[in-house]
C-alpha cells in the first residue's frame, strides 16, 4: 500500500506537493469516488484518476550498470553530454541513485523506485561504497591513517570505513588504494585524497553494498533480481 500523492507523482503527473492539491480539491477519484483526505493508502490494483483520466502507472524497475568513463550521472544534461540512462533501454523514467563523476566509472544503481535510492544512499543503512583510486604519488602510512581517524569535509569529520594499499610504484610515482565509504558526498573520494595532499588520477567504484561489478563490462548493465531487491530493503529494518 502506498500514499496516493506518491502514487500520483510516482506516475509523472505532477510534483508530491502538487498531487496534495489535486486531492485537497477534489480532483482525485480512487476506484470511481472522490478521494480529498491525504495519506490516503491505495495499492496496485486500485484504479486511480487525475481529472478524469486514468493513470497509469509505472513498474518498479531496478538496474546496475557498469558506468563507463565520459557519460554524466543525471537524467539529462544542459551541455548535451550523453546520460547514464540513454545507455540503459527501457520506457520508464528511471534516474541514479547517487552520483559518479563524469571521469569516474563502475558500479552505479538505477531505478525509479525513491524507496530503495533512499535505503541505498543513507549512510545510517551502512550500504557502504568500495572505490579504487590510482593515485599521483606514493602514499604513507601516516596518510592512510589520517583517512582512517577522518579527515574534515564540509565541515564534518568523514572517516573512511577502510583503507588498503593495494600496490606502490616508486618509479612512475603512482600508487593504488583501496577505499570504504559510507557517505555520498560530491566528490567524496578525490576531497579525501586532496585533503591528505594527493590529486586522483583514476577512480572507480567496485562495490555498492552487495552489488559488484566484475561481471560486467564497461557500459552493461544488468537487471536486479526480486532477492537482491529485497535484500536492500531489508537493510532499512536493521
Ligand atoms: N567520490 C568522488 O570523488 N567521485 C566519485 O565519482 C565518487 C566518489
Amino acid at each position: 500500500m502506498e500514499r496516493l500523492q506518491k502514487v500520483i507523482a510516482e506516475a509523472g503527473i505532477a510534483s508530491r506537493r502538487k498531487a496534495e492539491e489535486l486531492i485537497v480539491s477534489g480532483k482525485v477519484k480512487v476506484n470511481n469516488k472522490v478521494v480529498t483526505k491525504l495519506g490516503t493508502k491505495v495499492n496496485p490494483s486500485d484504479q486511480i484518476e487525475v481529472d478524469n483520466k486514468i493513470i497509469e502507472k509505472e513498474n518498479k524497475e531496478y538496474y546496475l550498470l557498469n558506468k563507463p568513463r565520459g557519460v554524466i550521472t543525471s537524467t539529462s544534461d544542459d551541455k548535451n553530454r550523453k546520460t547514464v540512462t540513454e545507455l540503459i533501454e527501457t520506457n520508464c523514467r528511471i534516474y541514479p541513485v547517487g552520483r559518479l563523476d563524469y571521469d569516474t566509472t563502475g558500479a552505479l544503481l538505477l531505478t525509479n523506485d525513491g524507496d530503495f535510492a533512499n535505503i541505498v544512499m543513507h549512510p545510517s543503512n551502512n550500504m557502504e561504497k568500495v572505490y579504487l583510486a590510482k593515485l599521483e604519488g606514493v602514499i604513507k602510512g601516516e596518510q592512510i591513517n589520517k583517512l582512517k581517524n577522518g579527515v574534515t569535509l564540509d565541515g564534518k569529520v568523514i572517516k573512511a570505513s577502510r583503507v588498503k594499499l593495494k600496490k606502490v610504484d616508486n618509479n612512475t610515482n603512482k600508487s593504488l588504494v583501496e577505499i570504504t565509504i559510507h557517505e555520498g558526498l560530491n566528490h567524496q573520494v578525490k576531497r579525501m585524497f586532496e585533503s591528505v595532499g594527493f590529486r586522483v588520477d583514476k577512480l572507480t567504484r567496485k562495490k555498492i553494498g552487495f552489488f559488484d561489478v566484475t561481471d560486467l563490462k564497461s557500459g552493461e548493465y544488468r537487471r536486479l533480481t526480486p532477492k537482491e531487491i529485497q535484500k536492500v530493503y531489508s537493510y532499512k529494518e536493521k
